[in-house]
């Protein structure tokens, strides 16, 4: 079928995902039919880089065959067994790997099927261990402002992005937002006295400590742009979930298997979390898989307990065979070939690249991020202190951008999560040459961005 004829058929009959009907109907919107370590390939064979790694997913890169042959022996020998009341190798295989990579004490894998169904998960955890204490009352949830958890009605309760959540109110009740860490990053002093710190001291307190199950928050936020926490800022969530016996959700839906260079974010931000989500990175996005981190100690608890006894949750695909088992290969090359290493190695390339790009550029507002997620945050004139206007944003990100993707032949991400944004995640197995081609490829969009929009 040719190019055309896939448009028209999508058109047609496919469902689209936050797609404004415009772009679907675009006559440049893009099919893509093949990917080949970091590159995909459209249906006119044109070469893109991908690197925004599809959705921050496909971290060891498309087109290994090894993980597709592990898929398919395991299509062969046990299509599906479930979770419920049995289980099966590759999943035991997988959550053992994951347990023996996770933060001390984390060793027990809920698997689900996506990001959303892993926020889904905790936030179920959370509010069944806490009745199964005697606590039926700790049913609320904090989240950090613009902080994005999934799209599924409970996670899009503790998601904090307006304009998504707006469409579909009312959400769960007692879900309070609190500042992120926009502006605070490194060592900005005693993290105890910060306000994005005491912010959640104070949202515990006023909504009444007995009441709150959980709080949920990313090492690297995406939502706002890769905002890396400040020293210490991770600690002080602990010592007051602590205190006040609430339980600390660590998002790590992006920011696990590798994109921050470790296996798990909470390692390299000093996060010491009860449950930690996790999802894309886990299979290269080879096969859907999601799931919850759980430390073992909440575990028993919740199944030693009267009140407890099973945690009453499942899915039919939960853990299911083949996207286990994509998930030990996967994991089992990411180690094997060192990925993490090469995280270590090209991130700093990639950090001093983009900030070089930003000296060059008058619509570079701010360059954020750590390993290899990072976000360049845009402006009209970052010397004269002019901002875009909401019409600029909006011609910058549904015109501009997407019109330099296909000009630069660099496929990333526009956000509109709290300012305007460039979200850049490449593939971990990214040369020297490709850190070099989406730099490129960066410094032709700011070049299209600051011709559309006078300084
Ligand atoms: C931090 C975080 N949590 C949850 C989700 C939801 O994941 P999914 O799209 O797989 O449902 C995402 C998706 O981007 C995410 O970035």
């Amino acid at each position: 079928m040719d190019t055309a004829a896939l448009r028209a058929n999508a058109r047609r009959h496919l469902g689209p995902h936050f797609t404004r009907k415009e772009a679907w109907w675009s006559d440049d919107l893009p099919v893509f039919v093949r990917g080949e370590g970091c590159h995909l390939y459209d249906s006119d064979n044109r070469r893109f880089l991908d690197g925004l790694s599809g959705l921050f997913c496909v971290n060891i890169g498309h087109g290994r065959s090894d993980i597709v042959a592990a898929a398919g022996k395991q299509m062969e020998q046990l299509p599906y067994a479930s979770n419920w009341g049995s289980a099966h190798p590759p999943a035991i295989e997988a959550a053992t790997l994951i347990a023996e990579l996770a933060p001390e004490g984390l060793g027990t894998t809920f698997f689900v099927n996506s990001g959303s169904e892993a926020v889904e998960t905790a936030l179920k955890f959370a509010r069944q261990y806490h009745r199964s204490q005697g606590q039926p009352g700790r049913t609320k949830f904090i989240s950090r402002e613009f902080a994005y958890h999934g799209t599924t009605l409970g996670a899009l309760s503790v998601t904090a992005v307006p304009k998504i959540r707006e469409p579909f109110q009312p959400l769960l009740p007692g879900v309070r937002q609190v500042p992120n860490t926009i502006g605070y990053t490194g060592d900005c002093g005693p993290a105890d006295q910060l306000d994005c710190v005491r912010a959640i001291e104070q949202a515990i307190i006023e909504e009444g400590p007995d009441t709150v199950a959980a709080v949920f928050a990313e090492p690297v936020q995406n939502g706002r742009g890769a905002l890396v926490p400040p020293d210490g800022y991770w600690s002080q969530l602990r010592e007051i979930c602590d205190r006040y016996g609430v339980l600390l959700v660590a998002d790590e839906v992006i920011c696990s298997f590798g994109r921050l260079g470790r296996w798990f974010g909470s390692e390299l931000v000093g996060a010491d979390p009860d449950l930690i989500t996790f999802a894309k990175g886990s299979t290269s996005g080879y096969s859907p898989l999601g799931g919850v981190l759980v430390r073992d100690s909440l575990v028993a608890t919740l199944f030693d307990s009267p009140l407890g006894g099973s945690f009453t949750h499942g899915a039919t695909w939960g853990g299911h065979p083949v996207s286990t088992a994509v998930a030990v290969a996967n994991i089992t090359a990411m180690r094997d070939e060192k990925a993490l290493d090469n995280v270590a190695r090209m991130g700093p390339v990639l950090h001093d690249g983009l900030r070089r790009l930003a000296g060059a550029h008058r619509c570079v507002k701010d360059v954020r991020g750590t390993g290899l997620f990072y976000a360049v945050e845009l402006t009209a004139n970052a010397e004269t202190g002019s901002e875009l206007t909401e019409d600029e944003a909006r011609h910058v990100l549904q015109d501009v951008l997407p019109a330099a993707f296909r000009r630069t032949g660099v496929l990333l991400r526009g956000d509109d999560r709290g300012a305007t944004m460039i979200m850049i995640s490449p593939p971990l197995i990214s040369d020297g040459d490709v850190i070099s081609e989406l730099l490129n490829g960066v410094d032709g969009m700011l070049t299209d961005i600051e011709a559309a929009i006078p300084g």
